[in-house]
């Protein structure tokens, strides 16, 4: 079955937070993280089922969302988990201040890499936790994500990890993984690792790995976030998982996330499951599509001196450096060039940007010809 990502696809009567910003204005959207890419047909087709039903009470999320967490888990990341480990949840971004008000006391601290997804550094502000910030350096080809990692203080009790990466589409590999693993046990360490990128690994034969997987230890102090809310664009929908294999640990936050969350919301359940169950083709269609996507952009700023990439192994966010254009606001100049990207500051970075490739190529095409001649106007 061939699947067309070239449609393009009008949004904004969808009420699209991405394309309604820039409404009225020739200003590419190509900002906040979804894509602009229709659902897989069984997605679709399941929703559709759901809708004609008519009756939307509360899911019971934990028997088929638990069993099919599981069974993706396995068959994607080759991890064995109980689905019992299974937390459901209706969105992964409350969960970062949530786990720090749970796990810390008031004078204990978190651990975060930057740059990164701006909620990770703003939920330990909103949860009154002082992060300390590991400086990951993206623009260096090497293993980036091989970082430096300093000597922690008895207060720092929970790392944050975001693999694949965001920004900057970095997987982790197993070597990385292992350094984590032993820094979290040398500090004993909670570890919370977002892998909601995790299905988008744009190597063919690269597999993506979860930290939990890595061993036993890794399991019982792990968090980990999953969703199907990136790999098969369901980000509107409300339905996410928290795997945590450590009973007390779970118990402790089931009841933290009853109390706070609502339960994942209905027709994202319902979306979740078919793309867990049948959506696989539909996934690694999409993958080649952005794979090209990925290189044509990479190959087009290499194309541009004063630009610089981090190319991404995952994903469909490409963090470009900007600081050779001596620019005091990238973001905003972009702009003023027709391009909508996200800027770096609330990321760590304010001369680094963001760019969301997740589009039809004929789209992507115009962005790569609106860069170059914002560059040539400069
Ligand atoms: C790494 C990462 N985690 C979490 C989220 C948000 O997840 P949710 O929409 O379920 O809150 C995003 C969205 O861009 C993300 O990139």
């Amino acid at each position: 079955m061939s699947f067309n990502f070239d449609e393009r696809v009008e949004r904004y009567h969808t009420d699209s937070e991405k394309w309604l910003k820039y409404r009225d204005r020739d200003i590419l959207p190509l900002w906040i993280a979804d894509t602009d890419f229709r659902v897989a047909p069984a997605i679709q087709e399941a929703l559709q089922q759901r809708v004609a039903h008519g009756v939307f009470g509360y899911a019971d999320d934990q028997g088929a969302l638990a069993r099919a967490t599981a069974q993706w888990a396995a068959s994607q990341y080759e991890w064995s988990i109980d689905p019992d480990w299974v937390v459901p949840l209706s969105g992964i971004k409350p969960i970062f201040s949530l786990l720090q008000e749970s796990l810390l006391s008031t004078d204990q601290a978190s651990v975060c890499t930057t740059p990164i997804y701006p909620p990770f550094t703003h939920s330990a502000r909103a949860a009154g936790r002082e992060q300390r910030l590991l400086p990951i350096p993206l623009f260096k080809n090497d293993n980036p994500l091989a970082m430096p990692l300093p000597a922690l203080m008895t207060q720092e009790r929970l790392l944050f990890i975001c693999n694949p990466h965001n920004p900057g589409g970095k997987r982790y590999d197993r070597e990385t993984l292992q350094r984590l693993a032993d820094y979290a046990d040398t500090y004993d360490l909670w570890v919370c690792s977002d892998e909601v990128h995790a299905d988008l690994q744009l190597d063919p034969h690269s597999r993506h790995i979860p930290f939990a997987s890595l061993s036993t230890r890794c399991e019982q102090r792990s968090i980990t976030l999953l969703s199907a809310a990136k790999a098969f664009n369901l980000a509107g929908l409300g339905c996410a998982v928290a795997i945590i294999p450590n009973d007390d640990l779970r118990a402790r936050l089931r009841r933290a996330i009853a109390q706070r969350l609502p339960v994942p919301n209905s027709l994202g359940v319902v979306a979740t499951l078919a793309a867990w169950q049948e959506g696989e083709a539909w996934l690694a269609a999409q993958r080649d599509y952005l794979r090209l996507n990925r290189d044509r952009l990479v190959a087009h700023i290499a194309t541009l001196p004063d630009l610089q990439v981090a190319t991404p192994d995952a994903g469909f966010l490409a963090w470009i450096d900007a600081s050779r254009l001596k620019l005091t606001d990238p973001q905003r100049w972009f702009e003023h060039h027709g391009l909508g990207l996200t800027g770096g500051a609330p990321f760590g970075d304010p001369q680094a940007v963001r760019l969301n490739f997740g589009c039809p190529r004929s789209r992507l095409d115009l962005a790569l010809t609106r860069l170059t001649s914002a560059i040539d106007s400069l």
